[in-house]
């Protein structure tokens, strides 16, 4: 869906877009996808490409915000049976924009502690479903995606090197879905409230990605005794092109050493780093010993950055 759509539904112009978030287009799921039908697609992808049969993925984590159901079963319940995957446990994350990076951190456990051997590590996300069409400060930010990784153990050095995961609950109602759960369920009077859709404090939210983005990257990096001097490639959360070239000037990193694919996609949410690291691999930005930082950012508030040493 270009911009010009948006134009046409709500009172907002392609130039306003473009200026205050860089997205150009996003991508809407067809009314028969739901986020478990975008996560297995990806997560057949990514087992096609490690090589790994369903039947031997030992744990499989999606982290969405917009699960099939809201309450239960959990999305990767549903994602584990698709893929015809018997030996796997399957859970759900969820830490909004954050997830990914929240599910990488602990699917990596699972191998450093040799407890698991094959880690399907799923961002998905609906977002387009939960959005508001008449509220045109943020349906104008948000599409659908979905993108996987395989974690396995290796004996070469590599893979998670460090990580730093964190959360100010302070800033819950930033952003949020204020019905639906169980503290409003659903009535008929929440749903002509439209309170079932995504409400945003615009300005706070771009206050603290613009803070806790380099924050939380310097902060992980130092963690394995790095500074961004080290670093190959930085894959932000995909919000806002303001928020990521905002937080290239604080890193002082040169912009061609970070990845933005935010103009095709808008924000997918948890699905927002998987799909971003998956066209960075296949661009060829990503070699073998390259030192990957990702970052992502979030409702919660929450926050998350993972340094990756790729092999
Ligand atoms: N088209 C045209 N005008 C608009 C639109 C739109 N789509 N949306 C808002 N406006 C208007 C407002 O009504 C306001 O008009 P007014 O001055 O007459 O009141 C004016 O534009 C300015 O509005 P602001 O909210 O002050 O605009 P701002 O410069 O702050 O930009 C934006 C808004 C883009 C949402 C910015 O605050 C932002 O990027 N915030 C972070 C959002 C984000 O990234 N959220 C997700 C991160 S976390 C996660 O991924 C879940």
């Amino acid at each position: 869906m270009p911009n010009s759509e948006l134009a046409e539904m709500v009172e907002t112009t392609d130039e306003w877009i473009r200026e205050r978030t860089g997205i150009a287009e996003r991508r809407i799921a067809a009314p028969e996808e739901t986020t478990c039908s975008l996560a297995v697609n990806a997560a057949r992808a990514a087992l096609d490409k490690a090589g790994v049969a369903p039947e031997d993925v030992d744990l499989v984590l999606v982290a969405t915000c917009t699960p099939d159901y809201s309450n239960m079963p959990a999305t990767a319940s549903l994602v584990q049976n698709a893929l015809g995957a018997p030996r796997a446990a399957a859970v759900d994350m969820n830490a909004v924009c954050s997830g990914f990076i929240y599910a990488l951190a602990t699917g990596s456990q699972f191998i450093m502690t040799g407890a698991y051997r094959n880690v399907l590590v799923i961002g998905a996300e609906v977002f387009t479903r939960i959005l508001d069409w008449q509220d045109r400060s943020t349906c104008v930010l948000f599409g659908d995606g979905a993108g996987a990784v395989v974690l396995q153990p290796t004996d070469e050095p590599g893979g998670l090197v460090s990580f730093k995961l964190g959360s100010d609950g302070a800033g819950a109602c930033s952003l949020y879905v204020p019905a639906g759960g169980s503290r409003q369920p659903p009535t008929a009077e929440t749903v002509a409230e439209r309170a079932h859709y995504v409400k945003m404090m615009g300005k706070d939210v771009f206050r603290f990605a613009t803070r806790v983005l380099p924050e939380s990257v310097v902060e992980a990096l130092a963690a394995a005794s790095l500074t961004t001097d080290d670093l190959d490639l930085l894959i932000p959360h995909q919000a806002n092109t303001r928020i990521i070239d905002h937080a290239v000037r604080r890193l002082k990193v040169p912009a061609e050493s970070v990845f933005s694919n935010v103009e095709r996609y808008g924000n997918t949410s948890a699905a927002s780093i998987p799909v971003a690291l998956c066209e960075a691999v296949d661009e060829g930005l990503v070699w073998p010993g390259a030192t990957v930082v990702l970052s992502g950012f979030g409702a919660g508030l929450s926050w998350g950055t993972v340094v990756w040493r790729w092999h």
